[in-house]
């Protein structure tokens, strides 16, 4: 599905903890799929704000977006009122790989878990075995939906084992680098596919400035690919770590 430009209304707006919000936009978007992201319009801001997309409601057309704050173009979202107009392109990006026969797991780290839980319901709804671990610094800011929640720890710590004893044949993951790189690794070390979803500051989010270039390798060639067009999803395998 080709993006576009669209003016959505704001449905309502959750507050989940202290500084994440849920935002519940109705627009005339008609399809997005897992893995895929919105770049918000914010007043008196040059560059647009990236955001996964947490859910989507196909039959009313509501689209939902996890916010954690961070500075004031979060800040100006999260202020935002039912009947708001929110401008957004959409759907951005590549989606996730689904693969129907085989075991997944799902890793979120941090705010990270809103397209994990994105994915879930898309593998739910095609009778996908998936087990969602997720991650948080404290139980303040846990986010609910995961079948697993680890606080303070590291959510690695014994994902070997999971991976083992739930005979796991494909990762999908989403959080901050150093997670992602190091879940890639077991992954490689364990010969599972391992797929990341990749945060980079995007001025375009469209693939024209090439501001969100990253490198991978791939049939054993090194080539420059951007994040906002041809990920945010990537094979960590392939990713070149910073
Ligand atoms: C593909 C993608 C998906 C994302 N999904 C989510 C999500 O579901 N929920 C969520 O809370 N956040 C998500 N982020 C991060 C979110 O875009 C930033 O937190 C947000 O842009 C911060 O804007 P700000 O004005 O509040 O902060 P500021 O720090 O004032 O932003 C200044 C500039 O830096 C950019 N920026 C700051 N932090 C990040 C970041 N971590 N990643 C990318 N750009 C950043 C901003 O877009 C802006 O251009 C995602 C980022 C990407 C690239
Ligand atoms: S943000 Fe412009 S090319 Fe990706």
């Amino acid at each position: 599905m080709k993006n576009k430009n669209y003016i959505g209304k704001i449905k309502s707006i959750e507050k989940i903890n202290n500084d994440v919000f849920k935002i519940n936009i109705s627009s005339s978007l008609e399809n997005c799929k897992s893995g895929q992201f919105i770049s918000v319009l914010c007043p008196n801001k040059t560059l647009r704000r990236p955001f996964s997309i947490y859910d989507f409601d196909k039959e009313n057309k509501i689209l939902s977006i996890l916010i954690k704050l961070k500075g004031e173009g979060t800040k100006y979202l999260s202020s935002l009122k039912e009947n708001d107009e929110i401008n957004f392109l959409a759907p951005l990006g590549n989606s996730f790989e689904l693969f129907k026969d085989k075991n997944a797991l799902l890793v979120g780290a941090g705010i990270g878990i809103a397209p994990m839980l994105f994915l879930k319901k898309e593998m739910n709804e095609k009778n996908i075995n998936n087990y969602l671990i997720s991650g948080f610094k404290t139980k303040e800011e846990i986010i609910k939906g995961s079948d697993e929640t680890i606080v303070g720890g590291s959510v690695l710590d014994n994902i070997e084992n999971i991976i083992k004893n739930k005979k796991i044949d494909v990762i999908y993951s989403c959080g901050p680098n150093i997670v992602l790189k190091k879940l890639s690794q077991t992954a490689k070390k364990l010969n599972i596919p391992c797929y990341v979803a990749l945060e980079r500051v995007m001025a375009c989010s469209i693939g024209v400035c090439r501001g969100c270039i990253i490198k991978l390798i791939r049939n054993n060639e090194i080539n420059n690919f951007s994040v906002c067009k041809e990920g945010p999803i990537f094979k960590g395998e392939e990713v070149l770590w910073d």
